[in-house]
């Protein structure tokens, strides 16, 4: 059974579908840690109700140090999710984890994405720019934001009067059907 960590520093809600999914899917793997660089972020009530163990880090703390990957160690992570966590990931983590780091992105990579390219701010440029349609690129990290090899995209119509609004209701969707299943995927090949 291979173990999980998630990043997250946002709502949390597709932390909370895959430790839902997980949960329901205990021979595949399981979620041992939420990491947040948000000692607020709602994430963190998720991880309390769901009595999963929590970490917050502050930006000094992971970058300058090795705290974090000593507890990605102790508790034998397999895989790190980034699900909302929008901080570059250092050097260290890459290197120690290798292609065992992987991230969603709410739009079709290689379109809007880079530094700045989160949440809304991805919604309204897909808006800006008339696009037909969008929707989620699962890829891992590397060094650059947004730039690591795709695993998995799943896409969705836009209508012409669709609202940044709109737009992220059908990418977040989509984010909840699909990457639960795809990290299963991806642990059991
Ligand atoms: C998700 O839509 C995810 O794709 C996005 O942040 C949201 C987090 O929502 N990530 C990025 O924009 C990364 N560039 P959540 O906290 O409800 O899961």
């Amino acid at each position: 059974m291979k173990k999980i960590a998630i990043f997250a520093s946002g709502r949390g809600s597709n932390a909370a579908k895959i430790v839902d999914f997980f949960n329901h899917n205990q021979n595949v793997a399981s979620v041992e840690l939420i990491v947040s660089n948000k000692k607020d972020a709602l994430v963190l009530e998720m991880a309390k109700e769901k009595g999963i163990r929590y970490q917050i880090v502050n930006r000094q703390g992971f970058y300058q140090t090795k705290d974090l990957l000593n507890l990605l160690y102790k508790y034998e992570i397999d895989l790190i999710v980034l699900a909302g966590f929008l901080w570059l990931v250092p050097k260290y983590l890459i290197e120690a984890f290798q292609a065992n780091i992987i991230n969603i992105h709410p739009a079709l990579l290689p379109k809007f994405g880079g530094k700045g390219m989160y949440g809304m701010n991805v919604h309204k440029a897909v808006k800006a720019a008339g696009e037909k349609e969008s929707g989620i690129t699962i890829h891992y990290v590397n060094e650059a934001y947004d730039e690591g090899n795709i695993i998995f995209q799943a896409s969705c119509r836009l209508e012409k009067d669709d609202t940044p609004e709109d737009i992220a209701l059908k990418v977040q969707q989509l984010e909840h059907v699909h990457f639960a299943p795809q990290i299963a995927k991806l642990l059991q090949e």
